[in-house]
């Protein structure tokens, strides 16, 4: 028979690097696999795939970016600069974003090529200014329902900071409680607040008045009424080793301390507007840089939550990208992951290895959801960098029949396998050399530009910050 050449290939083979030991060849050691046929012609362009020769565009749609996109690599190896990538198209077409960046330096990558004409949209938060703070208050709702929300996800998220041993039931009641209790007053409260509720018996007795809510005047007027002196004077100790150190350190305190956000989350996404949050882990500290992240995100989350009340067509597409999003989400990600796609938000997440998100144990409350399996089983589009041994076993699962564990692990720096959502069905995996953004030169004075004038638009004067604060806090006290 006479056998095209697609066909006597795979017939014949030289032989591999398991048969052929000769040192001289430098054989290639990880698999390159062509696109799969139907690859989109629109949408934001990812990078290009190359097989035998031949150049073809990875884009992925709109509809189809609303089913999230994960990306996993070793430190080094491409994660972030495939964000910027995909920032700098949407930041180009018009669109809303927010950035949540554990460096800094992804954010300082991208505000260069923020279009001028966008200026108006950019909300730079850099926590470390501290001569002009930007609100950030945890502790807001407009209705009884939000505020039960924000207590229950307040709770949550000082799980996630201090975990469940440390902030066991007993604690967690007093705070959702201490929550819900400064939430009710018209004037607003924030968690800096909190260890005076439980410190100062003047200032509880000022706040308990506005409860209406019969529920948390019942903890009040009974549970706490019955709380004997000695386990208050155990409380106290508590509440301020897990909550001083928000109150004492004057940057932390001037942020999440504000009545009041100095920008609304609905309107940032409703409106399209830039939200950049610098939250290096080097400058503002560990613990500080995840509270912030993850107050951002449940507001994010809230505000996506409210947009059920308009219709579908008025909803304005947004796009969250969080670098080591591990540090940033609790548990409740697996809803915006399973059902932001109808609230038009698009989650797109970057992290180094599994076992930072499949080590959260059984998750809150015996859900039994890891974060891992939230991820897994939600997202569309999957990327793949370089990984070690341990994940490849795992992402080769993902990225089966084409790619093996070896193919993962021996995959160069700056390449990666890729699964795309294409209408919503996953597509067979494939090759990528994702766009290289390091080869254009931004607009630098408009980087500064934007810095400049989004701390005198959001932030506030400090003193000014201090003193509202401080009279709050009952400063003379405690
Ligand atoms: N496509 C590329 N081609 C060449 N160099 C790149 C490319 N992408 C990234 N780099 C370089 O590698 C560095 C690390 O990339 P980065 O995306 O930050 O890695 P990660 O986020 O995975 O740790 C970047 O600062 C940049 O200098
Ligand atoms: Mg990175």
């Amino acid at each position: 028979m006479i056998l095209s050449s697609e066909e006597l290939a795979s017939m014949f083979h030289l032989p591999n690097i398991r048969f052929n030991k000769y040192p001289r060849i430098s054989w290639q050691n990880f698999k390159i696999a062509p696109a799969p046929p139907n690859i989109p012609k629109e949408g934001i362009l990812l990078g290009h795939n190359i097989y035998r020769g031949e150049k073809e565009e990875i884009r992925l749609k709109r509809e189809d970016r609303m089913r999230h996109f994960y990306v996993i690599g070793q430190t080094g190896t491409g994660k972030s600069s495939i964000l910027q990538v995909m920032i700098r198209q949407d930041l180009e077409n018009g669109d809303g974003l927010c950035v949540i960046d554990p460096h800094g330096s992804l954010i300082e990558d991208i505000l260069p090529f923020i279009p001028r004409h966008r200026a108006d949209d950019v909300i730079y938060f850099n926590p470390s200014d501290m001569e002009r703070p930007m609100g950030l208050n945890l502790l807001e709702g407009d209705t009884w329902e939000e505020k039960e929300l924000v207590a229950m996800d307040a709770m949550n998220i000082m799980i996630k900071l201090f975990n469940e041993e440390v902030f066991g039931p007993r604690i967690q009641d007093y705070f959702r409680n201490g929550c819900l209790t400064l939430m009710s007053d018209p004037a607003g409260g924030a968690i800096t607040d909190i260890v005076r509720l439980f410190t100062d018996d003047d200032f509880a007795k000022l706040k308990r008045q506005h409860i209406t809510n019969p529920v948390v005047a019942s903890f009040w007027d009974h549970q706490m009424a019955k709380t004997g002196a000695r386990e208050k004077q155990e409380m106290i100790p508590y509440f301020s080793a897990k909550f001083g150190q928000f109150v004492t350190n004057t940057m932390m305190r001037n942020i999440i301390g504000q009545a009041k956000s100095a920008f609304n989350f609905y309107d940032v996404m409703q409106n399209k507007k830039i939200l950049l949050m610098n939250l290096s882990k080097g400058t503002v500290g560990e613990i500080n840089s995840k509270l912030l992240g993850l107050i951002i995100v449940q507001k994010i989350q809230m505000a996506t939550l409210r947009r059920e009340k308009i219709k579908k067509s008025e909803r304005s597409d947004f796009f969250l990208y969080i670098d080591e999003f591990q540090n940033y989400v609790t548990d409740s990600i697996e809803s915006i992951l399973s059902e932001a796609r109808k609230y038009r938000l698009s989650l797109n997440i970057a992290h180094q290895y599994l076992a930072q998100i499949s080590d959260q144990g059984g998750g809150k409350g015996g859900k039994g959801v890891d974060l891992k399996s939230a991820v897994f089983g939600n997202v569309g589009t999957m990327m793949c960098f370089k990984v070690g041994a341990q994940d490849a076993e795992e992402m080769a699962k993902e990225m089966a029949p084409v790619f093996s564990d070896q193919d993962l692990i021996n995959i160069d720096k700056f390449k990666a396998v890729m699964k795309l959502s294409i209408d919503t069905q996953p597509s067979r995996p494939f090759s990528i050399i994702p766009v290289n953004p390091y080869t254009v030169e931004g607009d630098m004075e408009a980087a500064e530009a934007f810095k400049q004038l989004s701390r005198l638009k959001y932030g506030r004067d400090r003193e000014f910050v201090d003193r509202e604060i401080l009279r709050r806090l009952g400063a003379s006290g405690t």
